[in-house]
């Protein structure tokens, strides 16, 4: 899947120890992105506190790295009563890399998760005004169907089937393979060896 990212890119779920990493890739959005992201103006306090936050019970977060720098995320999470099969799903993708297809990229990972996770209904945190994050919710609007009033969107068969589970293992075994061979990497560069 990871084969039309940008070069050099991987895609991959956040541990919960990696806080400080979506915590500083927060901090890097521009303006207009944060303003895009929270619907609205953040201080740099609360993107330190809510990174913290983020990695609540039962969410999921997918990031985008290059050469190890976390440059774009998609949480998703539950939301409201469990028989409500509810989740709220929200994207962040820094300036320089948006309009790279990352953010398709991250939407077919989060709404692969949902679907195994049996999420039916999907709500994705996005202003009015937001016509990149719309534009890109119509591409799957065979998977989902939106409301833009209501900006919630209808997982289709938000069953998991064996494929469907295999295919997030596979995404998950080469996403954990390619990030320990980045760390590798790292700690052999850190350590001067060659
Ligand atoms: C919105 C966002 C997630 C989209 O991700 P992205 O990687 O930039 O989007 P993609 O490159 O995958 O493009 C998706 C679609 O948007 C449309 N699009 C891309 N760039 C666009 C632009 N500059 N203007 C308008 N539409 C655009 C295209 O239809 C594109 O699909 P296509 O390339 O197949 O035609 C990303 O730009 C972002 O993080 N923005 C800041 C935060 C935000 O708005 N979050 C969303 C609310 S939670």
């Amino acid at each position: 899947m990871d084969d039309q990212l940008p070069r050099g890119g991987l895609i991959r779920k956040l541990w919960v120890a990696e806080a400080d990493l979506y915590r500083d890739h927060l901090l890097r959005l521009d303006l207009q992105s944060r303003r895009s992201r929270f619907a609205g103006a953040v201080s740099d306090q609360f993107l330190s506190e809510y990174a913290e936050l983020a990695f609540g019970i039962d969410a999921i977060i997918h990031g985008f790295f290059v050469d190890g720098m976390l440059r774009g995320a998609a949480e998703l999470r539950p939301v409201g009563p469990t028989a409500r099969r509810e989740g709220e799903a929200a994207f962040s993708i820094e300036k320089q890399w948006q309009s790279h297809g990352v953010g398709s990229l991250l939407l077919e990972r989060t709404l692969l998760a949902a679907r195994n996770r049996g999420l039916k209904f999907l709500h994705l945190a996005c202003l009015a005004d937001n016509k990149r994050m719309q534009q890109l919710a119509r591409k799957y609007d065979a998977e989902l169907s939106f409301d833009f009033g209501t900006v919630v969107g209808e997982v289709a068969a938000p069953r998991p089937t064996p494929l469907s589970l295999i295919r997030e293992i596979i995404a998950d075994g080469h996403g954990f393979a390619t990030a320990m061979f980045d760390m590798q990497s790292r700690l052999l560069v850190g350590s001067g060896a060659r």
